[in-house]
């Protein structure tokens, strides 16, 4: 199939390919501004041109006169489902013009006074890629099966699971960065000085999250060993009783543990929560900063009701930001502290552990011809001990990696505050183009 022309020109017109494709230009931002039942208030002139509506067209109406028919009706219920519950949501979106032509967006969508505001840019990514797919399956079966909005809702979760993504918000960070990242590159943009930071964090903690559950299969596969040993000491009567003591203890601090390496792994789950929020935070910022960008340099033909109420808007959410969003990193400071206490609890317990883990081994050899297999329990436990100490070095290891590195996004923070480092240069198109300002 050959493509007739392949992009957007600027000149005001649009393209389209022979498979009806309608080529968004990499360097294209778009919004739109409804109210709270979605009826469109404002929007830009590139939406305007690549839905091939008229201005009187668009304003008043929803945008479900841009819906494809190929979107599957859970992708909305999705969207609409996060910004009734007051939360912003990224997702592909498959739109189509009038004229009979589709594109492919990437939209961050987000709660924006009394209404709704969607950032858009052009979908290019590998993830989007997969998610192509995913939506032509979900969409198939919403037809040929009747599968309903929300089941079908449940069923991209899960395909998205299958993807390797813990929850949606997981995709939509990976997505977002991969799209805007994708178009800083080919823009030739400067690079956030944050993002990179942030998904060292990001891998950091989700090894902290590995080994945490690691540990705890560990623990479980573990804990009747304990058990076992006390039912054999206890066969052996009196001279089993140094080995029966012994064992109770072992119990006891195992049973510890498992709460110690449950808690762990909330805590994971709450870290990995922060830093998604902080992505998405940090990206969603840098396209809304360019849409801002556009309205400053009166770039853009905006129409509808309020258009500088609109650019206000615009503003005022961009400075909400400020420099980044401080609340999930105070989150993963936090988070992070709580995962060192327990790390030096569980060492403290795995200490308890070393003294009986000796007297249990002398325990052992001295019972060897009355029961054999004593020693290959205290094998097992000696085993986990040691596998238990190293996943602890490593996860303490990750812990003070993401520390340090935290450090850097309050520094940062600090110095866009003090204006060392001007915000703009975070994340917007003009501090792509600047350097550090002092
Ligand atoms: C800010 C905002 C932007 C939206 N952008 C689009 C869009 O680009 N394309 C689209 O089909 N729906 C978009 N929607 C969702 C529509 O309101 C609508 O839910 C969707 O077209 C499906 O129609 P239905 O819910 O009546 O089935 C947007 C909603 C909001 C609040």
């Amino acid at each position: 199939m050959i493509d007739i022309d392949t992009h957007n020109d600027n000149s005001g017109t649009t393209h389209r390919s022979d498979s009806g494709e309608i080529q968004v230009g990499i360097e294209d931002v778009f919004f739109s501004l409804t109210d709270g039942r979605g009826v469109i208030k404002a929007s830009n002139d590139v939406f305007r041109r690549l839905s091939g509506h008229s201005w009187d067209d668009l304003i008043g109406s929803s945008h479900k006169k841009i819906r494809h028919p190929d979107m599957p009706a859970g992708v909305f219920h999705l969207i609409w489902d996060r910004l009734k519950a007051g939360e912003p949501v990224g997702a592909y979106i498959k739109n189509s013009s009038k004229t009979g032509g589709h594109f492919w967006i990437m939209s961050y969508f987000m709660p924006l006074g009394d209404g709704f505001l969607s950032v858009s840019c052009k979908a290019t990514s590998p993830i989007f890629v997969r998610i192509r797919d995913i939506y032509a399956r979900l969409r198939d079966a919403e037809l040929k099966q009747g599968l309903s909005p929300e089941a079908s809702m449940k069923a991209l979760h899960l395909e998205l699971r299958k993807l390797g993504y813990r929850d949606f918000a997981s995709f939509v960070a990976d997505a977002l960065n991969a799209e805007i990242m994708g178009r800083s590159d080919a823009l030739g943009h400067r690079a956030s000085l944050n993002l990179p930071i942030l998904a060292e964090i990001r891998e950091a903690c989700s090894e902290i999250d590995a080994l945490g559950g690691e540990m705890l299969h560990s623990y479980k596969a573990i804990t009747v060993a304990p058990t076992n040993l006390q039912v054999r000491a206890s066969r052996l009567g009196d001279l089993g009783q140094a080995l029966a003591s012994i064992s109770a203890n072992f119990t006891t601090l195992t049973t510890e543990m498992t709460a110690k390496m449950n808690a762990f792994s909330e805590l994971s789950q709450k870290v990995l929560n922060a830093v998604d929020e902080s992505r998405i935070g940090m990206l969603s910022k840098r396209l809304i900063a360019e849409a801002v960008r556009d309205f400053d340099a009166e770039q853009v033909e905006t129409v509808g009701e309020g258009e500088s109420a609109s650019h206000r808007l615009l503003r005022s959410e961009l400075a909400k930001y400020g420099g980044q969003p401080r609340g999930s990193s105070d989150v993963i400071k936090q988070t992070l502290h709580q995962f060192d206490k327990i790390v030096q609890e569980v060492r403290q317990l795995l200490s308890g552990l070393s003294v009986m883990r000796t007297m249990s081994q002398m325990e052992a050899a001295r019972l060897v011809d009355e029961d054999p297999s004593i020693e290959m329990i205290v094998n097992d436990l000696r085993a986990f001990h040691d596998e238990a100490l190293s996943r602890l070095d490593l996860i303490f290891a990750r812990i003070q990696f993401s520390e340090k590195q935290l450090q850097k996004l309050f520094d940062i923070a600090r110095m866009i505050e003090d204006g060392t480092l001007t915000a703009r240069n975070e994340f917007s198109f003009e501090g792509a183009q600047q350097d550090l300002v002092a």
